[in-house]
């Protein structure tokens, strides 16, 4: 089986195997991301497929919403709100110092691919102003030298354990 060919079927695996019906190109796009992590060619060809509808149009949603990408994240996620609660409590330091660790000047991969860094307009925690997130697990009320430690943390065992988490902590 060619790699592509592997690839078409977890997508139309994970398509089917949903708890709740994907019944919109929106709604399957998300599904595929979450499983794969990023959408690809093929990815895209399967949905219009399952979905019934053509590949352009399935490629106009994909383009048009920022979460979805079209290359591989790094092996753990890390997000930095700035929306206007984190912002008016420091999400600016608090970026500076992340970008300043990971080598980066804006959203994207670190060079061992080890990290990516999204910026968030709004994570939804603003009570917990300033909010990150690593792995989508919120971490409220953050400070640099937290966030840096978070971010060091990223591949420890217990932190793999705790990937899924929305609570924040
Ligand atoms: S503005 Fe940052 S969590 Fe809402």
């Amino acid at each position: 089986m060619t790699t592509g060919e592997a690839l078409r079927k977890r997508v139309r695996q994970t398509l089917r195997d949903q708890p709740y019906p994907t019944v919109t190109v929106l709604s399957s796009l998300l599904a595929v991301q979450d499983d794969m992590g990023y959408l690809t060619e093929e990815a895209i060809q399967e949905v219009a497929r399952f979905t019934g509808t053509t590949i352009n149009e399935v490629w106009s949603v994909a383009s048009f919403y920022l979460n979805f990408r079209f290359t591989p994240p790094g092996d753990h996620t890390v997000e930095v709100c700035w929306g206007p609660a984190c912002h008016l409590r420091g999400a600016q330091t608090l970026l500076h110092d992340i970008l300043g660790q990971l080598g980066l000047s804006g959203e994207g991969e670190t060079g061992d691919s080890h990290i990516s860094l999204k910026l968030n307009t709004c994570l939804g925690a603003c009570t917990q102003a300033p909010v990150i997130s690593v792995d989508h697990g919120l971490m409220g009320r953050m400070d640099s030298e937290r966030a840096l430690k978070a971010i060091q943390g990223a591949s420890h065992p217990r932190r793999r354990e705790r990937r899924h988490s929305r609570e924040v902590r």
